[in-house]
C-alpha cells in the first residue's frame, strides 16, 4: 500500500496534507527517512513512525454502540443526526456503517464496522443469527402470542415471519418482553406485535448471538469490540 495513502487512512490529514508531511521529514519505515508518497509499504511488516510515534496499522474498524433512541441508523441523512454523526473523527475515517438497521425510536446493542463481508453474514437471515429485544408492549401478551410466535405469523404484506422465540416479563397493562428473531425485516418486531394487535410502545435491541449490549455503554456511547467479541461474531458467522 503506498504511504500517502496509509497516513491518509489513519487520520493523519488529506493526501496533500500527508505529502507536505512526508517532505517535512517526520515520516520514517524501518528507521528510514520516507519522503516519497508513493513509495509501497507492507502496514504488517514494516515499522512506521510519524514523529517518533509509531503507527499501528488497521484495515477495519468494529465498533459496538448503544443507540440512543433519536439516531438514524444509516451513514448520511438530509434530515436526522445518524449514528455515524455522533462518532469520533478518528473512527469516521474508517468509513464504518451500521450492521443492519434499528428504527429511529428502537435503543440498543448496534454494530458499526466497514467490514463488509462479515456485516453481510451477521445480517443474512441464512446464518439464523439471533437478535434479542426487550420490548414495552401495550395490552396483555398472552400465551397464545408467544405460541404464534413460534409458529411464525403474518405480517400486513403477507410475510409469514420465521419462527420467534418470545419470553413474557411482565403481563399487563404494560406487557415487558423479551423476544429472538433470526430475520430483520422492516419494523419487524413492531409488525409482528401488530399482527397480535399489540402495539410496541418501547424497543431495545439487547443482544446479537451470544454478544450482549455492554451494560456500561449508556445511550450514544460506543467502544472498540474486544477481540474475544469479534472472533466470536467471525465464529458464529463461518468466517474462521
Ligand atoms: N424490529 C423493529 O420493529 N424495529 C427495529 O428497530 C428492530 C426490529
Amino acid at each position: 500500500m503506498r504511504i500517502d495513502k496509509l497516513l491518509a487512512n489513519m487520520g493523519f490529514g488529506t493526501r496533500k496534507e500527508v505529502r507536505t508531511l512526508l517532505k517535512g521529514g517526520s515520516v520514517r519505515v524501518n528507521e528510514t527517512p520516507l519522503k516519497n508518497g508513493k513509495t509501497h509499504v507492507d502496514p504488517e511488516n514494516d515499522i512506521i513512525t510519524v514523529g517518533g510515534e509509531e503507527v499501528e496499522y488497521k484495515e477495519f474498524i468494529y465498533l459496538m454502540m448503544n443507540k440512543p433512541g433519536e439516531l438514524i441508523s444509516a451513514t448520511e441523512d438530509a434530515n436526522d443526526w445518524t449514528v455515524i454523526d455522533i462518532l469520533q473523527p478518528e473512527d469516521q475515517i474508517f468509513d464504518p456503517f451500521p450492521v443492519g438497521r434499528l428504527d429511529k425510536d428502537t435503543e440498543g446493542l448496534l454494530l458499526l464496522t466497514n467490514d463488509g463481508q462479515l456485516s453481510h453474514r451477521l445480517t443474512s437471515p441464512k446464518k439464523d443469527v439471533g437478535k434479542t429485544y426487550f420490548a414495552q408492549v401495550s395490552g396483555e401478551v398472552t400465551e397464545e402470542d408467544v405460541a404464534a410466535f413460534r409458529e411464525g405469523v403474518t405480517l400486513d404484506d403477507g410475510y409469514v415471519t420465521k419462527p420467534a422465540d418470545l419470553r413474557i416479563l411482565e403481563a399487563a397493562p404494560v406487557s415487558e418482553i423479551e423476544m429472538t428473531i433470526t430475520e430483520g425485516k422492516y419494523h419487524q418486531v413492531k409488525r409482528m406485535f401488530e399482527a397480535r394487535g399489540k402495539t410496541v410502545e418501547f424497543l431495545k435491541r439487547v443482544s446479537m448471538g451470544e454478544l450482549p449490549l455492554d451494560p456500561e455503554l449508556e445511550p450514544g456511547e460506543y467502544r472498540e469490540l474486544t477481540e474475544e467479541e469479534l472472533e466470536y461474531l467471525k465464529k458464529i458467522t463461518n468466517m474462521e
